[in-house]
């Protein structure tokens, strides 16, 4: 009895602490967000008062993901996740489609820039500094690393170069993650890593491989399958028809985009799905190729017991 009561106010005082932590504020501050009207994005922008609170002007949200067979840095480790297709980013497009591209030069970690001028003909100077992966590891998330190392896999270019590019080009133009949402107490980089977090949440809404594979549409080196056949199994998950894109004049399937109306933050709202406003790149009459990967470019990155 003595013991579970010692064990009960142990466990209160547990409690106690985590309360404290639990008034502790998020960035941005969503509880300033609570009045604003309950809209998705793109749906009413004529509401959003607070840019801190809901994307604007980049209200149509694309979660973006590639398929890939190779990714040219085998021999660094680089190989692509078993099973699964990788993330490519998450993308603030305006609500008609178009978009805008590296909105704040001072928050600059690509070091590859594309492209190297804006259409306004500000240049985007190339980034030198360390990768955005040391970024995370100083904010003590290993677990968000390991996750990004298995499934936000690069082609042609090391990860965290790859990982740089996307949040400079894309979430620099996201108002949610804008510097100044974040208040005084903001920490250099914090940004960074909680944008990586909602691509990384996101992105495990959609479990493309095992959506197809469920439809019968695996890889294959010696089948093909129509863009209805492919759009159809992912409708039928997520309710919206995304845009599929395909290499080799429409014939190799290479990539997806799930397009989101968002209610709230991208960091801690709701993601609806909507159609693509994108025509597919891949033929609607010839059959499409979803080729197997090299062997040598995978591996299995479940976690074993
Ligand atoms: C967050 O916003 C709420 C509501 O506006 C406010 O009461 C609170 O003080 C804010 N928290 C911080 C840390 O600024
Ligand atoms: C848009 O928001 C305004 C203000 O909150 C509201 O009165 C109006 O009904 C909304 N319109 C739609 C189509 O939701
Ligand atoms: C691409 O497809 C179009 C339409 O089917 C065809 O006219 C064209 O010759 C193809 N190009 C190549 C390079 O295969
Ligand atoms: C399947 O074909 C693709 C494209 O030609 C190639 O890269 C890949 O290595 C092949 N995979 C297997 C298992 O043969």
């Amino acid at each position: 009895m003595a013991a579970t009561l010692g064990l009960i106010s142990a466990l209160l005082a547990i409690q106690g602490a985590s309360a404290s932590f639990s008034l502790a504020t998020t960035f941005p501050n969503i509880s300033a967000c609570a009045s604003e009207p309950i809209t998705y994005s793109c749906e009413n922008t004529t509401v959003i008062e607070n840019t801190c609170c809901s994307p604007t002007p980049g209200g149509l949200v694309l979660q973006t993901q590639f398929w890939d067979t190779y990714t040219g840095f085998e021999k660094q480790g680089q190989l692509l996740p078993k099973n699964s297709w990788t993330i490519h980013g998450l993308w603030p497009d305006n609500c008609d489609g178009s978009y805008e591209q590296y909105c704040d030069l001072s928050r600059q970690y690509d070091p590859t820039p594309s492209p190297l001028v804006l259409p306004d003909g500000t240049p985007v100077p190339p980034y030198t500094g360390p990768g955005v992966d040391t970024f995370v590891a100083e904010f003590g998330r290993g677990d968000l690393l390991d996750f990004m190392k298995k499934y936000w896999v690069s082609q042609g270019s090391p990860n965290s170069g790859f990982w740089g590019h996307e949040f400079s080009k894309h979430a620099t133009c996201t108002s949610t993650f804008d510097v100044a949402c974040y208040g005084p107490d903001y920490k250099k980089h914090q940004d960074v890593v909680d944008f990586f977090d909602a691509v990384v949440r996101a992105f495990k809404n959609y479990p493309t491989f095992n959506i197809l594979a469920a439809s019968g549409i695996l890889p294959s080196n010696k089948t093909t399958y129509s863009l209805s056949q492919l759009q159809g199994a992912l409708k039928a998950q997520t309710g919206a028809v995304p845009y599929l894109g395909c290499g080799s004049n429409g014939t190799v399937l290479q990539e997806v985009w799930y397009f989101h109306h968002v209610l709230g933050t991208e960091q801690f709202g709701h993601f609806k799905t909507v159609d693509s406003t994108t025509k597919s790149s891949c033929s609607p009459t010839a059959g499409i190729h979803y080729f197997e990967r090299t062997p040598t470019s995978e591996r299995d990155v479940r976690l074993l017991p």
